[in-house]
This record gives C-alpha cells, sequence and structure tokens, in this order.
C-alpha cells in the first residue's frame, strides 16, 4: 500500500520503518523536500522516498500525523486541503507544550482536542484518532509489552477506523481485542488528556514500556 508519514521525528521515524520494513511504499514528509534526517531515513530503503508534506499527503492512502502537537494545523496546512481531501489521516499528535519546562502542558483540553481541531479544519480528512496515548516504540511492537494491553481510535468515519485497525492488526501486531474504538472524534479529548497520567506512570515506572488496558467485568444485574 502506499503510505505517507507526516513527521521527521523519532515518531515518524519509528512508524516510517515499521510500515516500510513490511513492504508498503512510504513517503515521510516535511517542510522541506531535502530535509536531512528524512533522506537519511529514506537512503537504502526498498520503496522509501521523502517530499514535501504535500508530496506525502498526495503518497498515501493513509496518512500518519506525527508532527509537533503545537504545529499540526500548519503542517496539515502546508500539506493542502487538496492533498488532504477524503485521505485518512491517522492522527498520532498530542496537544503538549514544553516551553515552561517539564511536565508539559496540554494547550487543548476538556471541551476540545487536537483531533477535533484537525476534522474540522480539514472536513473531508477522515481523521483517525490513535497510537497517541503509548511511546513510539511500543506503537510498532505491542509485544514489548505482555499480555493484553490497548489501542484506543476514535473517529467520525467507521470504515476509516477499520482500515486503521486492519493496518494496525496486519502489519503492527496488534490483537484485534486490543484494539479499541471509543466513538467519534470527540473522544480525543479522552484519549489526549491521558497523557498527564501517562506522564506520571512514566515518572513513576521510570521507564516508557508499559500501557493502558482496559478490564471489563459483568454488566451490573438492575
Ligand atoms: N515520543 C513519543 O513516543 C510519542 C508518543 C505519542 C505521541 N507523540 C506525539 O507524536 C508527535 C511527534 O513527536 P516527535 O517527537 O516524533 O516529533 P516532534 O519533534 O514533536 O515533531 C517533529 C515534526 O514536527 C514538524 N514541525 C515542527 N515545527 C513545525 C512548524 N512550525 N510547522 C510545520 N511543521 C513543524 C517537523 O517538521 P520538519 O520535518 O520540517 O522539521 C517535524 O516533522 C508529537 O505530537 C508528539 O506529542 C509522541
Amino acid at each position: 500500500m502506499q503510505l505517507a508519514v507526516l513527521g521527521t521525528g523519532m515518531v515518524g521515524e519509528t512508524i516510517a520503518s515499521a510500515l516500510s520494513a513490511r513492504g508498503h511504499a512510504v513517503m515521510m514528509g516535511s517542510r522541506a523536500r531535502d530535509n536531512p534526517k528524512a533522506l537519511a531515513w529514506a537512503a537504502g530503503r526498498a520503496r522509501a522516498s521523502t517530499g514535501t508534506f504535500a508530496d506525502a499527503a498526495r503518497h498515501g492512502e493513509i496518512l500518519f500525523n506525527c508532527t509537533l502537537g503545537s504545529a499540526t494545523l500548519e503542517a496539515l496546512r502546508l500539506a493542502g486541503e487538496a492533498a488532504l481531501a477524503d485521505k485518512i489521516l491517522v492522527d498520532v499528535a498530542n496537544p503538549l507544550d514544553f516551553s515552561k519546562g517539564m511536565p508539559p502542558t496540554l494547550t487543548i483540553c476538556n471541551t476540545d482536542s487536537l483531533g477535533e481541531q484537525v476534522q474540522r479544519a480539514f472536513p473531508r480528512l477522515k481523521v483517525v484518532k490513535g497510537l497517541n496515548t503509548m511511546r513510539c516504540d511500543l506503537m510498532v511492537r505491542p509485544s514489548l509489552v505482555p499480555g493484553d494491553h490497548d489501542v484506543l481510535l476514535c473517529g467520525n468515519d467507521s470504515g476509516a477506523k477499520t482500515r486503521v485497525a486492519t493496518l494496525l492488526h496486519e502489519d503492527l501486531g496488534w490483537k484485534r481485542q486490543n484494539i479499541r474504538d471509543l466513538g467519534d472524534i470527540t473522544a480525543a479529548r479522552g484519549t489526549e488528556m491521558l497523557l498527564p497520567v501517562w506522564l506520571r506512570v512514566w515518572g513513576m515506572l521510570k521507564h516508557p514500556n508499559f500501557n493502558f488496558r482496559i478490564v471489563v467485568g459483568d454488566a451490573p444485574t438492575a
């Protein structure tokens, strides 16, 4: 499949590498066509290419948004509405502000989310929020954490969520029962607001190889 990763940071590189290793034709997009990190990533890799955000958006059937949360809307504007129309975008970004040091704060929360802002700004884009609640190594290698643990998806287009779930299962190793559909894109408020909890658990464990898991009991009887 033709896939695109928007972003040249550690998340973009991790996701692009995993999808490329599965044989997909992956383009990594950034602001500049000659971005050195993107060029280094693509060098020597089969079916790997680089380009601008717009090039990458045109290339991919499914796009992964791995840009800085505070710059995501700008990156997508650079990709352009026409290139994004009718594409599926897995929004991995979190709206974190590190400018005042650690821990970062959420720049959008409670009554809105980055996922919703992206969906509102690009109504024809099929935004699927997902993978943002864990460290990037785990996104592409769930076996780093033993047993069952969950990846949380949400979005307005059920067909897009089904395609993303299939890719997560077939290419990244997620068990079907651990891919949880939380409903429409407003659920991104909750999944983005998990980040402060994630950061505290990371501080407690002092390493990032953990994840959230929904444990379900019997429904209460009336
Ligand atoms: N680290 C993790 O394990 C983890 C886990 C879950 C979610 N996330 C989220 O994943 C996203 C990516 O994280 P990261 O650490 O890999 O990368 P990052 O440093 O947060 O973002 C790098 C990307 O953002 C783009 N960017 C920066 N400023 C920009 C601007 N003004 N306009 C347009 N684009 C701009 C860069 O473009 P250029 O390529 O042109 O420089 C680059 O591609 C973040 O939103 C993060 O919160 C991270």
